[in-house]
């Protein structure tokens, strides 16, 4: 394994991927970093080199134009580190066709909401890459294309999908994180954090979607006997798979995210505003088929999955 990282790249022009190839490029003197867009096939080598990205920080009233470098081939080809910030929907293209470009010592990081695509970069990349998931609450708004404002500052939780990664490298890649958007930790359990993220999200986005309200109005009366079915059956199904939930926990903390995001639109409202597919397949969709997976009734899971697949005009073609 390579003992040092100098060599990124961030995959996806969304707000995420904006977020973190503009505080790693601001380390510019300790590594390269470049970014993936996916539409830029499209742009003529002029455009390519002279590409700028525009950046509002946290509090701050004007954007700034940034230079952006776009990856290309040598970049990926040599990159010790690529960070997926793509919908979860994306990841299974994309990594196909990263698959034969990266390196095998390559650390893969997966950034995004839902769960189940572990399964799917497992067929992707070979069995020895390392890739590691990432889940982060910064808050970022995305408000034009190459464009996007830093609204909350939030924290990431990162730890090991599959692969190995020493102590040593463990240290290495936290730091670099840290040093770039604070603050990164490192969990031995990781999967136990997707599933906590997972069960705020499959709650707080498909009903936020279905009602066209914001986060703060699930905490209504209204929704409450809804919200308990939907992380009751959570439970039964992560219990079934080896990871211990507990009801009133989840009901605390749903409430405590929809209360700190209270004005927000939710990412699965947004993407049905502005008519683009969802994740739910990933989040309600990912309980249905684990529920029947192993036998276990989800009813309240599969009935939303199938409300937002409906609503979702774009879904509904794929
Ligand atoms: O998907 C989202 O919008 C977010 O993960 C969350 C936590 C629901 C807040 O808006």
């Amino acid at each position: 394994m390579p003992n040092s990282i100098k060599n990124i790249v961030v995959v996806g022009q969304g707000a995420i991927g904006l977020l973190w190839y503009h505080h790693l490029s601001q380390q510019a003197e300790k590594y390269q970093v470049s970014l993936l867009a996916s539409n830029q096939n499209l742009l003529s080598p002029s455009e390519l080199i002279s590409a700028n990205y525009h950046f509002t920080p946290y509090q701050h009233k004007t954007a700034a134009p940034y230079p952006l470098n776009y990856c290309q081939d040598k970049n990926l080809q040599q990159a010790e580190l690529v960070i997926l910030c793509l919908k979860s929907y994306q990841i299974a293209k994309a990594l196909k066709g990263l698959a034969h470009s990266i390196n095998k010592d390559c650390i893969v990081i997966l950034a995004h909401n839902g769960m189940g695509t572990t399964e799917e970069a497992a067929i992707m990349l070979p069995e020895k890459q390392t890739i590691i998931a990432m889940l982060t609450t910064h808050g970022c708004l995305r408000t034009g294309s190459l464009t996007i404002v830093h609204t909350g500052i939030g924290q990431s939780d990162i730890g090991l999908l599959s692969g190995q990664l020493s102590k040593s490298r463990q240290e290495q890649l936290t730091n670099l994180l840290s040093q770039a958007l604070p603050d990164v930790s490192f969990h031995r359990n990781i999967v136990e954090k997707q599933w906590l993220k997972l069960a705020i999200n499959c709650v707080i986005n498909p009903i936020t979607a279905i009602n066209d309200i914001d986060n703060g109005d699930i905490n209504h009366q209204e929704f409450s006997a809804q919200i308990t079915q939907l992380l009751s059956e959570i439970c039964e199904v992560a219990n079934a798979v080896g990871v211990e939930l507990e009801l009133e926990y989840l009901q605390g903390l749903v409430t405590k995210v929809a209360k700190a995001t209270a004005k927000n639109c939710s990412s699965m409202r947004c993407d049905i505003i502005a008519d683009k597919p969802t994740e739910i397949d990933y989040i309600n969709g990912y309980i249905h088929r684990l529920g029947q997976q192993y036998g276990i009734a989800t009813p309240q899971n599969t009935k939303l999955w199938q409300q937002v697949f409906a609503l979702s005009t774009t879904a509904k073609q794929q």
